[in-house]
């Protein structure tokens, strides 16, 4: 009996020193975690850089986006490596699916490179059992992402009020044409954007008719604009524990990119615009800003100019920029070393006038090289410049293949094809590029892994039509 009191004794006080060792252990690696971070972050990992995971592990994101602006958003999230599911309609898919093929039968270029990285579920969703699904993924989905036509999805019965009940932390976010007011109800593609954005009313030449450009900031550009909504609208969820709605409307991502212009419509009360080159020519300016063909936009002035065998090559030509601080070394290089102290060139004012005439005789110079050769020898001198490359170039440059930002995927029905990759480097978050997925391709495994059906639920969604493409209807003979 003493034995096993003593025994007891012994065992009570061991758990007591155990116990006692692990309140000191957990409170002093608390303490320490807070003396190295401080702000309540883990302490940094020990693993090499690029072997930590992507930046967005563990985001999943219920993406609705079709066509251009809202895809791009979503495909830059999927190579920071969030899960992206995107829902589309049975049968016909994202509509750019089939626009401008060039391959038959497969997936265009369109498509492909606006939806890398990507899962794809087909999901009828005004269909019931299609609804039924919608909601289970918007539980377990992070954000939802959409650029349907004003309205649309609110049709879908997936209205701010029901998503927010449904899962309060989720972030809901659209790109529409226009923001509210008098066209917000108006659909818009990529064009208008730009017209509208006060982009196209500044670019093209004075005597020319306004013009778009082939960057596509109205999609594309807003898509990126969206991205960093989302990113900002996560860090507030940390704080705040719940979702909200992020709106980009094309209209304000391209007057955002385009607001040089807007500032130079301010400069205008106060007199010519002395940088155009309008200005030297002794045009007078209107009441808004013009088209000002390849004027820099900036302090700098600039201007396109002719290489060797332009003649043939239509991208035969050299961006130059006719830096102040190094106006000294312009002037030897092109061979006129006067030009250095003759007051009427030595300065950035007394040049104004002439800009027309300067970057003439920049050009005689530079017809004499070809564009490469150009901007090897400007570059020594530190002069700003850069050669006009084609697509074709690009496609075969190879320090862009090497950096990723071009990088060819193998698809199952297209073979290879070229892509553009992230062109965000992130120095632990290799960026994830895989080809785009074949429509519905991830039904099934989307169906099981992330919303958890059993294989006989997964049959009876199948049957319910919720999944496929409603029958064609018979021709009245
Ligand atoms: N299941 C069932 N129906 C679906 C569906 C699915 N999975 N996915 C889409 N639909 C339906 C929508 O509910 C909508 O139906 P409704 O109008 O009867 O309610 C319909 O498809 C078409 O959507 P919508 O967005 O109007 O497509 P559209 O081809 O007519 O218009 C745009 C295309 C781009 C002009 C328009 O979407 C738009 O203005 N978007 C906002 C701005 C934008 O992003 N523009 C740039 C595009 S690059």
């Amino acid at each position: 009996m003493a034995k096993r009191k003593k025994a007891k004794k012994r065992r009570t006080k061991a758990t007591a020193k155990k116990s006692a060792r692990k309140v000191v252990r957990l409170s002093s690696a608390r303490k320490s975690a807070k003396k190295a971070n401080g702000n309540g972050l883990p302490r940094p990992s020990n693993k090499p850089y690029g072997m930590a995971g992507r930046a967005l592990d563990g985001l999943r994101i219920l993406d609705f986006t079709h066509v251009q602006s809202g895809p791009t958003c979503t495909q830059l999230l999927a190579y920071m490596g969030a899960d992206v599911i995107k829902v589309e309609r049975p049968g016909a898919g994202d509509i750019t699916r089939g626009q401008l093929r060039d391959v038959p039968n497969a997936d265009s270029l369109y498509f492909t490179m606006l939806n890398g990285s990507k899962r794809s579920i087909t999901i009828d969703s005004k269909h019931p059992k299609g609804t039924e699904i919608l909601n289970r993924l918007i539980k377990t989905c992070d954000v939802l992402v959409e650029n349907f036509a004003p309205g649309a999805l609110d049709r879908m019965g997936l209205t701010w009020e029901h998503i927010h009940k449904t899962n309060p932390r989720m972030i809901v976010a659209s790109v529409k044409g226009f923001g509210p007011g008098p066209y917000e109800d108006c659909k818009v593609y990529e064009n208008v954007a730009q017209c509208a954005g006060g982009s196209a009313s500044t670019t093209g030449f004075r005597e020319g008719p306004p013009l778009v450009t082939g960057a596509q900031i109205g999609d594309s550009g807003t898509g990126l604009h969206l991205a960093l909504g989302i990113m900002s609208a996560l860090y507030q969820r940390n704080r705040t524990g719940r979702g909200q709605k992020v709106l980009c409307a094309m209209q304000d991502g391209v007057l955002n990119l385009a607001r040089v212009k807007l500032r130079d419509q301010q400069r205008l009360a106060h007199g010519p615009l002395t940088e155009y080159s309008q200005y030297g020519e002794g045009v007078p300016f209107g009441i808004a800003v013009p088209r000002a063909g390849n004027d820099s936009g900036g302090g700098q002035p600039g201007w396109i100019v002719k290489c060797k065998g332009w003649e043939n090559d239509p991208d035969a030509y050299l961006y130059f920029i006719t830096q102040a601080p190094v106006w000294g070394a312009i002037c030897d290089v092109i061979g006129e070393p006067s030009w250095k102290t003759d007051p009427e060139y030595a300065t950035p004012k007394a040049r104004l006038p002439k800009l027309k005439q300067i970057f003439a005789r920049i050009e005689q110079f530079t017809m004499t090289m070809d564009k490469f050769e150009a901007m090897d020898l400007f570059n020594k001198h530190d002069i700003p410049c850069g050669p006009i490359l084609s697509m074709k170039e690009i496609a075969e440059e190879q320090s862009l293949r090497s950096t990723g930002t071009v990088v060819e995927v193998d698809h199952p029905t297209r073979g290879k094809y070229l892509t553009v990759g992230n062109p965000i480097k992130l120095s632990d978050s290799p960026a994830d590029v895989r080809r785009s997925p074949l429509l519905g391709e991830h039904t099934d495994e989307i169906l099981k892994d992330v919303l958890g059906f059993k294989a006989a639920e997964i049959a009876e969604i199948k049957n319910s039509g919720a999944l496929s493409a409603p029958p064609k209807k018979e021709k009245a003979a």
